[in-house]
């Protein structure tokens, strides 16, 4: 194994110091190793990849589909992205120059905030919410500004948006997430409208992370581009929507004139998503078997998340009604104080059952749990037995 010659350390890139350390991973890790727990930790639905969508990716090897796609992904998906994103959102996108293919959402943050981002910018985050915002904005040099939403229910008002403007006026996009990682909570239609009016005053530009938009459960999502289409990159995908989350395929739609230096960014770090990956991705997109296998999970997590929230409720938990996304965000009952990570570190060890600590996502997370439902009924009636037995032992 080489060691490494010490003084080159000091080459790397001077931005990782300044990331702060994001714990779900590590939480995850720590707690599996305790026998018999039961985890409700990751964002990673616990269904298998639709048959369908299987076949597909089946059919493109046995095709030798085997050769670099266009860097914005093939034709076919790129179609059939614009038609989901029509049929689901209302949203008109030209598959020619609209819709870049990402290797998974993730990729889709690289990306845009590559493309927007120069070191020093300031960059909006609303939270608490899915940590890779915060740790893609350091590592690019520029600054995360947190925006804690607790005190409005979760949601971005205009009057925080305006708020925060007044003392960062030249700060250049706002990082939307809804339905929420990890609150679950999502916008109103009303909602949507009246922060989309606020930001039309202004130059940001909207990274609206959209990838839990399938998973809505009353009522229908809105993407904040269906008003202004011309200052948002809207990023989705298809890792929760149709448990593909090992495939790896996302991706980012935009007015053209964004999405040339994104597609630039992209194709600079991956060239082109995989093959087969992008076959299943499209069936999941285009085809009715697609959208039947959503409906079915979507019906699953709807019957946990109303047994988890009623539940959690009754053993004084307090939590704002989760409209979408499979995470339910329960703040600690007054007598355990507002330490969820020795919360969430007791409960894991003696209570053997493991969730992540609402403080690992951003300001406004703490004194909170976020309990991920993407487990089977099984285990979490277990999990809310053992939750219980814990809360009223202590
Ligand atoms: C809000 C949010 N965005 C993006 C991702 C990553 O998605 P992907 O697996 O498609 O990269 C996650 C995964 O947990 C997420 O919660």
């Amino acid at each position: 194994m080489p060691a490494v010659k010490p003084a080159i350390m000091k080459n790397l890139n001077k931005n990782f110091a300044r990331l702060k350390p994001v714990g779900i991973r590590q939480f995850d890790y720590q707690a599996s190793a305790i026998p018999g727990i039961i985890k409700l930790t990751l964002g990673e639905p616990d269904f298998n990849v639709p048959e369908a969508m299987k076949e597909a990716a089946i059919k493109s090897i046995q095709d030798n589909d085997s050769h670099y796609a266009p860097g914005n992904g093939t034709v076919a998906l790129r179609k059939a992205i614009a038609h989901f994103m029509r049929d689901r959102y209302n949203l008109t996108y030209d598959p020619a120059n609209e819709i870049a293919v990402t290797v998974g959402a993730t990729e889709g943050i690289y990306a845009s905030l590559t493309a927007i981002t120069n070191p020093g910018d300031e960059v909006l985050i609303a939270t608490p919410t899915f940590p890779l915002y915060a740790s893609v904005t350091t590592l690019l040099g520029s600054t995360p500004v947190e925006i804690d939403t607790s005190a409005d229910g979760f949601v971005l008002t205009p009057t925080r948006l305006k708020q925060v403007l007044a003392s960062h006026p030249n700060a250049k996009t706002l990082v939307l997430n809804y339905p929420s990682n990890p609150t679950g909570v999502t916008y109103t239609h009303d909602q949507v409208k009246a922060l989309a009016e606020a930001v039309k005053a202004t130059n940001l530009i909207v990274i609206a992370d959209e990838i839990y938009s399938e998973l809505v459960y009353d009522g229908r999502h809105t993407s904040i581009a269906e008003f202004i289409p011309d200052q948002t990159l809207v990023l989705n995908g298809a890792s929760k929507s149709h448990a593909m989350t090992g495939y790896r395929i996302g991706f980012i739609a935009g007015p053209k004139e964004l999405m040339g230096p994104v597609s630039a960014a992209h194709a600079m770090m991956i060239t082109a998503a995989s093959d087969p990956a992008m076959a299943a991705a499209t069936a999941a997109f285009a085809t009715d078997a697609g959208k039947a296998a959503t409906q079915q999970m979507k019906a699953a997590y709807q019957e946990r998340r109303d047994f988890l929230v009623a539940a959690l409720r009754k053993l004084g938990f307090e939590i704002t009604t989760p409209n979408g996304a499979f995470y339910v965000f329960a703040k600690l009952p007054a007598k355990f104080g507002t330490d969820d990570v020795k919360f969430a570190t007791d409960l894991a060890q003696k209570g053997k059952v493991a969730v992540i600590p609402g403080s690992y996502f951003g300001a406004g997370g703490q004194g909170h749990l976020r309990i991920s439902y993407a487990a089977s009924l099984d285990n979490i009636k277990a999990a809310i037995e053992r939750i219980k037995h814990f809360v009223e032992e202590d």
